[in-house]
C-alpha cells in the first residue's frame, strides 16, 4: 500500500481478474468494497453495502454502466448515485440515495483503490507484469519473515532459489490473512512463470507454518 498524510492506495486486484460486466468483493483498509467493471470496461469501487437494506453489492450484477443490487434491483452509477428503482419505474431516484465510492486507478495490470484523500498517484511498477494473485492464511509480517525481506511502497522484492526476481504486493485482509499479487519481469518466459508461481506457493506454505506455530513476528 502507498500512504500519504490523508489517504492510501491499495492494490485490490489484478486487471485480468475483473472482466467487463462483472463484480467481485475486495478489501481496503477502510473495509469491504464491491469492485466492478462496466460493460465498456471502466473499473469502479463502491462500498459493499446497498443503501436500501444493506445487501452486499458484490453479490449483485452489472448491466451496461451500472451496478445493480441482487435483492430489489436498485442500480447505481460509477459515481454512486442511484439510477433506477425497479419497484417504482416512473420515479427519478433522489440524489440523496447514494452508495459511497472510491477513486480507482489501473496501471500495469493492477487495480488500485484510494481510501481517504490521496495526493499521490499509485506507484508505477516499471518492468514487471502481473502473474497471479493468491491468498495466504498468514500476516504480512509472517510473509516478510518467510521471505527474509521487508515490503516497501513498491512491494516486497524477493529472489527465490531457482527463480528470477519476483515482486510481491502484500495486502492485509485481516490480522492473519494476506492477499498476495505476484509480479514478474516483463520479459519472463513460460518456464520462469511456472517456477515463480511454485516459488510463491512454497513461500506461502512457509509463512502459514510460521503463523500456525506462532513463531511469526
Ligand atoms: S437491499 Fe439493495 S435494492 Fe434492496
Amino acid at each position: 500500500m502507498l500512504s500519504d498524510k490523508t489517504g492510501c492506495w491499495t492494490p485490490v486486484a489484478l486487471s485480468a481478474d475483473l472482466p467487463a460486466g462483472t463484480v467481485m468483493p475486495a478489501r481496503t483498509p477502510a473495509g469491504p468494497i464491491a469492485l466492478w467493471r462496466s460493460q465498456s470496461g471502466r473499473a469502479a469501487a463502491s462500498a459493499d453495502r446497498c443503501p436500501h437494506r444493506g445487501m452486499r453489492l458484490s453479490h449483485g450484477f452489472v448491466r451496461g454502466e451500472a451496478l445493480s443490487c441482487i435483492y430489489h434491483g436498485w442500480s447505481y452509477a460509477r459515481a454512486g448515485n442511484c439510477l433506477r428503482i425497479p419497484a417504482h419505474p416512473g420515479l427519478a431516484p433522489p440524489e440523496t440515495i447514494r452508495v459511497e465510492t472510491h477513486e480507482v486507478e489501473e496501471c500495469g495490470g493492477v487495480i488500485w483503490v484510494a481510501v481517504g484523500e490521496t495526493t499521490a498517484q499509485p506507484p508505477r511498477l516499471e518492468g514487471v507484469v502481473p502473474l497471479r494473485s493468491l491468498t495466504a492464511h498468514a500476516s504480512v509480517a509472517a510473509i516478510e519473515a518467510a521471505a527474509g525481506a521487508t515490503a516497501g511502497a513498491d512491494g516486497l522484492a524477493w529472489r527465490a532459489q531457482d527463480a528470477e526476481h519476483i515482486q510481491l504486493l502484500l495486502v492485509p485482509q485481516g490480522d492473519e490473512e494476506t492477499l498476495i499479487h505476484v509480479l514478474l519481469g516483463d520479459n519472463s518466459g513460460p518456464s520462469q512463470r511456472i517456477a515463480a508461481s511454485r516459488a510463491v506457493e512454497s513461500l506461502r506454505r512457509i509463512a502459514e507454518d510460521l503463523q500456525t506455530k506462532g513463531t511469526a513476528p
